[in-house]
């Protein structure tokens, strides 16, 4: 597929088919979250707001990670203001969880009968790489804001990646979908609109959605918060989004940190 000129965007769509209430597109940003942080802290910003970037400069991931990214791809924040009466924040790392989980949907529907994975606590995975990653952030000195940041490869195939991401990662286009980043953009926020209203209503829905889609059960992992490394076996996700690692001290429940695989 012909990888789409920034022209290819319709806001006008994207606004008619999603939850989204304003569009930002740019040709380029050092990075959709950092721009999102900022607009978080001005009170006349509305929301839900989607900054859409064609290429970053500084894109990052969770931890140390960059984000590589090159035409082709996908990336894009939210800006969203999360009722804490509906959601308090003690349940957003279960909501982070269902990012992760809502792309996993949208990539499967587009793709029906690849494996799609979610490795936690958002990433996603298909035939075994990576396809896309989150960054959850919350905006310091405002109240109930977040950005979600999400970069999905769909046309920039990782041929054309820096060599150590050769091995690891994929696109979508490496997996022979023809689908336009409109399409696979629509489809992961409508997902996330229909998950996200589950976790609220009817939370056992979504957890057995992280659980359908779980990666890393019954395998060897790290898990590194940046200061401490745990190494066990990864007995499951439990049901507030705490990943669960059984080791020779007993079980630890984690909410954050990146995840490396051994087995
Ligand atoms: C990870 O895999 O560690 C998370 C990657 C998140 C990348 C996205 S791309 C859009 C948004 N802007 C950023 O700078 N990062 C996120």
């Amino acid at each position: 597929m012909a990888i789409e000129s920034p022209a290819d965007w319709n806001n006008d769509r994207i606004v008619a088919e999603t939850f989204v209430r304003d569009v930002e597109v740019h040709e380029s940003l050092p990075s959709t979250n950092d721009h999102a942080l900022q607009l978080a802290t001005d009170d006349a910003i509305a929301t839900p707001r989607l900054i859409i970037a064609e290429k970053q400069t500084k894109g990052r991931g969770r931890g140390a990670n960059i984000w590589w990214s090159s035409a082709g791809s996908l990336t894009f924040s939210l800006l969203l203001n999360v009722d804490p009466q509906r959601l308090p924040t003690s349940r957003w790392p279960e909501m982070s969880l269902t990012v992760g989980t809502s792309i996993c949907s949208a990539v499967a529907q587009l793709l029906p009968g690849e494996d799609v994975r979610l490795k936690w606590p958002n990433d996603v995975f298909l035939r075994g790489r990576k396809l896309s990653g989150v960054l959850v952030e919350i905006p310091p000195r405002t109240s109930g804001r977040i950005v979600i940041g999400i970069g999905i490869n769909v046309n920039n195939s990782i041929q054309n990646a820096p060599e150590e991401l050769r091995e690891t990662a994929i696109a979508l286009c490496d997996a022979n979908a023809e689908v336009s980043r409109q399409d696979v953009l629509i489809s992961s926020l409508q997902e996330f609109d229909r998950q996200l209203g589950l976790l609220i209503d009817q939370p056992d829905a979504v957890r057995r959605l992280w659980r359908k889609f779980d990666l890393l059960t019954g395998r060897s992992v790290t898990i590194s918060d940046g200061l401490t490394d745990a190494t066990g076996t990864c007995t499951g996700i439990d049901d507030d989004g705490a990943l669960l690692l059984r080791n020779e001290v007993g079980t630890r429940r984690c909410y954050g940190g990146v995840v490396q695989m051994s087995g």
